[in-house]
């Protein structure tokens, strides 16, 4: 039951209509737990109130899959209005970005200087960037990029998925590029001939390259709320001595938030993915495909509304 709700979930997710009906409606359903608001400006009080709490933001104008080079440039200049806010206004945030909404499946030039536009700004502000990993048929041309765009600005990140089979292969390869990197599990609908469909396969090779990259002394953001990846991590960052500085622990937003909390009360970096913007639709699918507990959440909320 709990695959077929998860299945359901993901188709969902990229249906056209769907999406186009949840822009024109707005912030509907529920997604208002997992979605800072509409505009930056909403997004901004968000996370000064997170900052306030010692946990530090990662920030998603949300948007993917786009085909319109002019909207794709759109997108970069939205990210582009948020690195000069959090610059100017001290917050405690760095941004997340999906390359298919800087123009990767439009062309390599256009998704460049989108990037190359975001990076440099971002630098100025000394924001880091982090390009979030996609659907696996998009994810040797987002590591091509990556590899390109690390080449020229140190302020820049990516994400490896842990449900993927190539993926020990990438920690090993990033990490002669001294890349700092977000490892999650994976959101997407894969197929077995690429990667790991059973959960404690998947959990199993997320601990592996959580210990090869801390072991090659890079920069670590382990992205979960799975309490066993935790417990796991904080025992590796103990034996072999890891310092607190070369590491961090990530959740998104609306999940979890008094975990979020006590990591920071035991001492740890805790940094909040904060999704804003009107196309929330794919992203708050994958969240509901994720766990379908959170469906009695949502509905228990339209009902008091
Ligand atoms: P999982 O979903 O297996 O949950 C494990 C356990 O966590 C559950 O059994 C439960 O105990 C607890 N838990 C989970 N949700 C809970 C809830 N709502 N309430 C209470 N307990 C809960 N993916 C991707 O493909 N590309 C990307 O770029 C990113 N980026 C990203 C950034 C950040 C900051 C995070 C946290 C995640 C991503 N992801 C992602 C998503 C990631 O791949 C994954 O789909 C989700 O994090 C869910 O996986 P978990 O590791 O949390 O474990």
């Amino acid at each position: 039951m709990e695959k077929l709700l998860r299945n359901s979930f993901m188709f969902l997710s990229r249906n056209k209509t769907m999406t186009k009906l949840a822009k024109k409606y707005g912030l509907r359903f529920g997604a208002a737990r997992f979605v800072a608001g509409n505009t930056i400006d909403v997004a901004k009080e968000v996370i000064k109130q997170l900052n306030e709490k010692g946990l530090d933001v990662t920030l998603d104008y949300l948007g993917e899959f786009i085909v319109d080079e002019k909207e794709a440039a759109e997108a970069a200049n939205h990210c582009i209005k948020a690195i000069e806010i959090i610059g100017n206004e001290k917050l405690h945030s760095q941004i997340s970005v999906k390359l298919t909404s800087m123009g990767l499946d439009i062309s390599k030039d256009v998704v460049l200087s989108n990037m190359r536009r975001i990076l440099d700004k971002a630098k100025m502000h000394g924001v880091f960037i982090t390009i979030d990993m996609e659907d696996y048929s998009r994810c040797e041309k987002t590591l091509q990029i990556f590899k390109q765009l690390k080449s020229e600005y140190d302020n820049v990140g990516t994400v490896l998925q842990a449900y993927l089979y190539r993926t020990v292969k990438d920690v090993e390869d990033l990490g002669n590029y001294q890349a700092s990197l977000r490892l999650v599990k994976g959101a997407y609908k894969e197929s077995p001939n690429v990667a790991y469909p059973d959960k404690i396969d998947v959990d199993q090779n997320f601990k592996k390259i959580i210990k090869i990259h801390l072991l090659n002394g890079h920069y670590t953001a382990i992205a979960t709320h799975d309490d066993q990846i935790i417990e796991y991590t904080k025992q590796i960052v103990n034996t072999y001595k890891i310092p607190k500085t070369q590491f961090e622990f990530q959740m998104l937003y609306g999940i979890r938030p008094e975990k979020q909390l006590d990591i920071v009360k035991d001492g740890f970096k805790m940094r909040v993915y904060v999704p804003y913007g009107t196309d929330w639709y794919g992203y708050f699918m994958r969240r509901m495909a994720e766990r379908p507990a959170n469906v009695a959440f949502v509905i228990k909320g339209i009902i008091k509304r």
